[in-house]
């Protein structure tokens, strides 16, 4: 057991310390008792957003009309661009705000197996997000491709040695998530893109859990492509469009499978056949989504305020904290960790493994903390590094500690009946 305080009072000593505390009052907050652990579900309402969102739909959209257009068309790229600086690592003119996370992924591995012809495997891990596993499924299915499983393990995410072995020069594409969405483990970007460069294939990173609360350094790593959605830790709201990452080198080289005005070369020409543009916005395909695009630009740059390195720095506070306390309190009532140990090789959030976790995750939200379940018995807690205190991290685990032990969950009904 660890010789940290499991006082209230550290945790307001934590709070004082820190230097991110005063970017809670920049986010809407309507219930003062509510505390909230589901950011890496979808992030907090930033007031800047709320009032640049009422500026450009009352000002640009309401009153400019299709006059506004010649200043949105450029917002995929100018948004990309600040995600590629302050967030993932990226030089300008790699990174576009476009479409969801599910269709950038299906454009960029479509593009990629075009672009390396005689090599027909895919490689995902067995517990990579569902959506990308279908995709994947999916493009093999079209395309008569193997798509090869590396087996991992839930709480750790995929190891080095399961990978090597699925590696060969016949992979085309080798597509991970950055931060596993169950565990929150956090893959060695650097060295699995060295690995899947040595037999010849191209990586696609899923950067859903990390964009905006670690650290991404996508050209020193070298990686070839990348996606991500914005309504998590970018905090743009539900159904904001997504971003793509494709590594300079590679843009001319990659055509996608959609082949939408919005890439065109000379686009008002309205001329007869597609021909992209150069660069990152051929990755484009019908008209931008405006607001949502206004939002990530504007929760980027809140994000890019904090400074990605303090926010990562939070965020290990946090959790780390957050397992400390679990370990004195919940490890007696039947809750085993289900994240990483280590500090470095997890992302923002922290998976508790019981039993019973989802009606103890209803029990939780009726005593006023928001976190979230995952199957098959994984309790999911997940602090909003730029917007969470220390006291709410320990309160929500004293609610939980108390739900545990009066077992108060046990008269919830026990079935499956969410949505999200
Ligand atoms: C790792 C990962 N990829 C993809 C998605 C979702 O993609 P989309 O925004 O297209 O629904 C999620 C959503 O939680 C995710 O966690």
């Amino acid at each position: 057991m660890s010789a940290l305080p499991t006082n209230r009072t550290y945790a307001e000593q934590l709070d004082a310390g820190d230097p991110l505390g005063k970017f809670r009052d920049r986010f809407v907050r309507r219930d003062e008792s509510l505390i909230y652990l589901d950011g890496n579900s979808l992030g907090p309402l930033p007031k800047a957003t709320q009032s640049r969102m009422a500026e450009v739909v009352g000002a640009e959209w309401g009153a400019g009309l299709v006059r506004s257009w010649e200043r949105w068309v450029g917002l995929p790229s100018e948004a990309g661009d600040l995600i590629g600086e302050h967030l993932t690592g990226a030089a300008r003119g790699q990174v576009l705000v476009c479409d969801s996370t599910t269709v950038n992924l299906f454009k960029l591995i479509n593009a990629a197996l075009d672009a390396q012809p005689g090599r027909n495997v895919l490689v995902t891990d067995d517990d990579n997000f569902p959506t990308d596993r279908y995709v994947l499924q999916g493009i093999a299915a079209q395309r008569g491709c193997e798509l090869r499983m590396i087996q991992t393990d839930l709480d750790q995410g995929p190891a080095e040695g399961a990978l090597l072995a699925a590696l060969g020069s016949d992979v085309a594409v080798v597509s991970l998530s950055h931060v596993a969405y169950r565990s929150g483990a956090l893959a060695d970007m650097e060295r699995i893109t060295g690995l899947v460069h040595e037999c010849g294939a191209l990586v696609l990173w899923d950067l859903c859990h990390s964009a905006g609360a670690v650290p991404v350094r996508l050209d020193d790593c070298g990686a070839d492509l990348a996606v991500g959605c914005t309504y998590k830790y970018l905090n743009a709201g539900p159904g904001a469009p997504a971003f793509l990452y494709v590594r300079a080198g590679l843009q001319d080289r990659l055509r996608q499978p959609i082949w939408g005005w919005f890439g065109q070369r000379d686009q008002f020409a309205m001329g007869p056949d597609y021909d992209p543009v150069p660069g990152v916005e051929r990755f484009a395909t019908g008209t931008p989504q405006i607001l949502g695009t206004v939002a990530v630009a504007e929760g980027t740059r809140l994000l890019a305020e904090a400074g990605i390195e303090r926010l990562r720095d939070k965020g290990v506070a946090l959790t780390s904290y957050l397992i400390h306390l679990a370990d004195e309190w919940l490890e007696p009532s039947g809750f085993r960790l289900a994240s990483p140990r280590a500090d470095a090789r997890r992302g923002s959030h922290v998976t508790l493994h019981h039993p019973d976790a989802w009606r103890i995750s209803r029990a939780l939200i009726a005593a006023g903390v928001v976190g979230d379940y995952r199957t098959p018995d994984r309790l999911r807690l997940g602090p909003v590094p730029i917007a969470t205190r220390f006291v709410d991290v320990w309160d929500a685990l004293d609610r939980l500690r108390q739900i545990a032990a009066d077992r108060s969950y046990e008269s919830l009904p026990t079935e499956l009946s969410r949505v999200t």
